[in-house]
């Protein structure tokens, strides 16, 4: 009889873990509040968002989560349960949740391993069993999941603790790592989270390192180099969310920015305001093309092939025996590129002369892998592409 039980729970155990492992075979994508509004967050603005992301064709493009970050929460209960600050969120979180829920998208929230989050809310520590099933009663889909006030903690055994905890409370959630990559995380979290960030906080800036630790977007590509093997289906490098939209970077910055998230199969998770978008912007997020590249079934994430200066070639194999080339000049002068793409790449990619050529930002054939590829790419700018097998 106990061997009954015991090989029941062994399959329902199996049965849960595989559920949770399939929750993220491509990279995440949604939005997050924190870049664009901080703690100014309220149900308004959240319904709102959800509603933009409907409309303006970014559901349709991929977008799933809308995830509420740091500030929604205020205290806990006598009996230790987590409550929403009731003056943002007066209709409460099952009923946001339900609300997202209703048009198709996924509830996303966030919490703290620590004693308390980064804008000193209360924390899940200690109380992660009992957060998990409050999250869970909510219809919580997402849960990003930071690092700050963790004092002696280990980063591994906290983050665990809380995917176990999500685990006991049954409802498939998906874990974002949110430790800045200071442990690590891409050595040890493949079976704990599906996405961890990998660096400190990116800042609304193309070319830059802030004083405190904040990284621009060049500076978090440099950053990803070395660590794309660790990524893959079911557990992603976090390069951090989006600053497209956001105000700053030109639209060539943000073309990089989109394009090297795609070649990085980095979560696409913007950071703008949704209900307030140029029509540049919204090109840029829902670039079919390029959400491709991100959201590719092999989930390779980009090498670094060749740096001439400030021209640097990133490469990522695609299914079908397809290949995209980003060519990324990180100056602010433009440079003329005479590119032969025929190569072989780490002893196991061969890209002969049969492929066609297609620049990804505007969706034209430019060539084909017979003859070099001759261009100009503006300052800050990228030239995305896709090869095109004609072998099939
Ligand atoms: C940390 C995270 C950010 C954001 C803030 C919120 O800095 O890395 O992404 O969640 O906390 O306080």
């Amino acid at each position: 009889m106990w061997r009954f039980v015991i090989s029941l729970l062994v399959i329902f155990n199996f049965t849960l873990a595989q559920k949770f492992e399939e929750l993220a075979k491509t990279p995440p994508m949604g939005w997050n509040s924190w870049n664009k509004f901080g703690c100014d967050i309220n149900e308004q603005i959240i319904k709102e968002i959800a509603d933009a992301m409907v409309k303006n064709g970014m559901k349709k493009a991929g977008y799933e989560y809308i995830v509420i970050d740091d500030c929604w929460q205020i205290d806990r209960d006598e009996d230790g349960n987590i409550l929403a600050d009731p003056d943002r969120f007066p209709s409460g979180m099952k009923s946001l949740g339900d609300y997202i829920h209703r048009k198709g998208l996924k509830f996303g929230i966030y919490s703290d391993a620590g004693t308390m989050t980064c804008q000193r809310r209360p924390g899940s520590r200690g109380y992660e069993f009992q957060d998990a099933r409050t999250y869970a009663a909510w219809g919580v889909d997402y849960l990003k999941y930071d690092w700050c006030y963790h004092g002696t903690q280990n980063s591994e055994a906290s983050y665990t603790l809380m995917r176990d905890a999500l685990y006991k409370a049954g409802r498939p959630i998906v874990l974002s790592i949110c430790e800045w990559g200071t442990t690590k995380p891409w050595l040890w979290a493949k079976d704990i989270g599906h996405l961890w960030r990998t660096t400190e906080d990116i800042i609304n800036c193309f070319d830059c390192i802030n004083y405190w630790g904040g990284l621009g977007v060049l500076q978090i590509i440099d950053q990803s180099a070395e660590i794309g093997d660790y990524s893959g289906p079911g557990g992603w490098n976090d390069p951090d969310m989006l600053e497209i939209g956001n105000g700053v970077l030109t639209l060539s910055e943000e073309r990089v920015h989109f394009s090297m998230w795609a070649m990085l199969s980095a979560p696409l998770i913007a950071g703008n305001d949704l209900r307030d978008m140029s029509k540049e912007t919204i090109e840029i997020l829902t670039n079919r093309d390029v959400i491709a590249i991100d959201q590719d079934a092999l989930g390779i994430s980009a090498i670094r092939w060749m740096k001439y200066g400030d021209l640097e070639i990133w490469f990522k194999p695609l299914t079908d025996n397809n290949y995209a080339f980003c060519i990324i000049n990180r100056s602010n002068q433009p440079i003329s590129i005479n590119q032969d793409l025929k190569t072989k790449i780490k002893k196991k990619y061969f890209i002969d002369d049969s492929y066609t050529v297609r620049d990804l930002w505007t969706h034209k054939n430019i060539g084909t892998t017979k003859e070099n590829i001759v261009a100009t790419i503006p300052g800050h700018d990228v030239l995305l592409l896709k090869l095109v097998s004609n072998k099939k």
